[in-house]
């Protein structure tokens, strides 16, 4: 298994954790580089933590403020129910809004004084035994998206720790635990799994590459991983702590698609009453990741291509040039030599982000990948509940008899996304503690063997048992040890098969 971790971030949280099991750092220095911690991971601009000031009035006030100016910020109080901070802090429910100036909670006062024209906001009570004691807040995405589910559950994870540090001489031992659990469930995101020659290659070169600008053209099937291994990229290369902006061409109308990578300006357009920065510009110093490029229509291919020649554009409706260091990635899954020559995709603009090209393989053809992709999508789907034994942990399934060969008699034409996905069924749908074939409701055979009537029973057992083990020996690569695994039997009887039916 290969691990592709988000260094910046993992340091982050290491350096978090052991400050907090070995110094005495004060609490008020533990939770500030744990709120610009958290903040970092999901790329906010600002970050601030009020407190709850006394049991009666139950306001809120200012403790903690990152990006911000603390100054002003400190004789600011907030009633209960007021705004949104103060709603969390009244219901004890987090909210989360990426349209918080037409939200009708948004507290107009505060937000004139200190936070102009916040768009995304992330908040959270803090709560100690049921109580809530503050609120913690994150303001708008560093790229100008809004939060995504990941984000909140991790800013979630990390506004549940937070009471903790309130107890903190009691149980420094538990926050330490809770930690870990985090590391370990933000590692997993970012997670290579295979060790087949095929997918390693693909591994090196795109760690290679990591460190230079050159555009990276990523091709492969629906489901092979092309967005992870652009994140791999990213994460590996000297852009790790700067924006990693992603869009889709294949989902957007040209006119749309053309605002959204370049900004306008105010009145570039009838609806447009405000300016907007694109993804060009948030994606500076960093990665713009195109994903479905082969999508995209003809005069945006132009307009691409004159941006990445250039290094500069003008927003809609404007008129200065805007000069932008942005590597770019892209990603399809269309055949775009071939686009090429029918004439439906730019020559010149193929030669400019195919630099360098990473193709991906489909699952069908590194079987042998599969038991330890199963092995880690089961520890990914596992729900985090108390197990039967009563101790704490995820109530990981196990593999049971025959699963492995059935899945790895599948064809996988969604590849990677939909062993995924039915793994993550079945996990579901799976009353018992092993998950079995049954569980997988497709026809595992892509050919089946072929026994003419009129040859006794022993050689038609032969003939199956010769393709069989064939098939799956294929499928590791020739490691008898895991095909012993797959077919559930002994290395050493397996050995003794091959001998005595002949295969080589
Ligand atoms: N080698 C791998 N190890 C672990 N997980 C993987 C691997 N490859 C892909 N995945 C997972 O499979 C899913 C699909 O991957 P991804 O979205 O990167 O594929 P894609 O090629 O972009 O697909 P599409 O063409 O449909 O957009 C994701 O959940 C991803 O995390
Ligand atoms: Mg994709």
């Amino acid at each position: 298994m290969k691990l592709i971790d988000n260094q910046a971030n993992i340091q982050a949280i290491r350096t978090i954790s052991s400050l907090f099991k070995t110094a005495s750092m004060e609490i008020d220095e533990l939770l500030s580089a744990m709120i610009n911690t958290a903040r970092e991971m999901v790329a906010a601009k600002n970050a601030s933590m009020l407190l709850v000031q006394d049991d009666k009035t139950k306001k809120l006030q200012y403790y903690q403020a990152s990006g911000e100016n603390m100054g002003q910020l400190k004789d600011i109080e907030i009633p209960p129910g007021v705004g949104i901070a103060g709603t969390v802090s009244k219901t004890g429910k987090a909210i989360v809004s990426n349209d918080a100036q037409n939200d009708p909670r948004w507290y107009k006062k505060v937000s004139e004084e200190v936070h102009d024209q916040v768009e995304s906001i992330a908040c959270f009570p803090l709560l100690l035994d049921k109580r809530v004691i503050g609120v913690v807040q994150f303001f708008d995405k560093q790229d100008g998206a809004g939060y995504s589910e990941k984000d909140v559950e991790i800013l979630e994870r990390f506004a549940n720790m937070i009471p903790m540090f309130f107890q903190a001489s009691k149980s420094r031992q538990v926050l330490g635990q809770e930690f870990d659990r985090l590391k370990e469930k933000y590692m997993r995101r970012y997670m290579i799994v295979g060790e087949s020659q095929a997918i390693k290659k693909c591994i090196t070169l795109a760690e290679r590459l990591a460190d230079s600008k050159a555009s990276v053209l990523i091709n492969g099937e629906s489901g092979t991983g092309k967005e992870l291994f652009a994140h791999l990229i990213h994460d590996k290369g000297p852009r790790q702590t700067k924006p990693f902006v992603s869009v889709s061409c294949g989902a957007l109308p040209a006119s749309i698609l053309e605002r959204e990578l370049f900004g306008h300006e105010k009145g570039a357009f009838t609806s447009a009453d405000s300016g907007k920065i694109g993804l060009f510009e948030a994606a500076h110093t960093g990665t713009l990741f195109l994903d479905e490029v082969g999508e995209m229509p003809p005069d945006m291919q132009v307009k691409l291509l004159r941006v990445i020649q250039e290094e500069s554009f003008i927003r809609l409706g404007g008129t200065e040039t805007i000069k932008v260091d942005v590597r770019i990635i892209t990603a399809t899954n269309r055949d775009l030599e071939q686009m090429v020559r029918e004439g439906t995709f730019r020559q010149d603009l193929y030669y400019r982000i195919n630099v360098i090209d990473i193709k991906l393989p489909p699952l069908r053809d590194r079987k042998e990948d599969i038991p330890d992709l199963v092995a880690y999508f089961i520890k990914k789907h596992s729900p985090h509940r108390r197990r039967t034994d009563g101790n704490e942990g995820p109530a990981t399934k196990k593999i049971g008899k025959g699963l492995l060969s059935h899945l790895m008699g599948y064809s996988w034409p969604g590849n990677i996304r939909e062993l995924e996905n039915t793994m993550e069924r079945a996990i579901v749908l799976t009353d018992g503690d092993e998950l079995t074939p049954e569980a997988f409701p497709f026809d595992s055979q892509d050919s089946p063997i072929e026994v003419n009537v009129g040859a006794s029973l022993k050689d038609a057992n032969d003939a199956f048992r010769h393709t069989f083990i064939t098939n799956t020996l294929k499928s590791t690569g020739g490691n008898r040890t895991k095909a012993a695994k797959i077919l559930n039997v002994q290395r050493s009887y397996l050995s003794r098969l091959i001998k005595e039916l002949e295969i080589d």
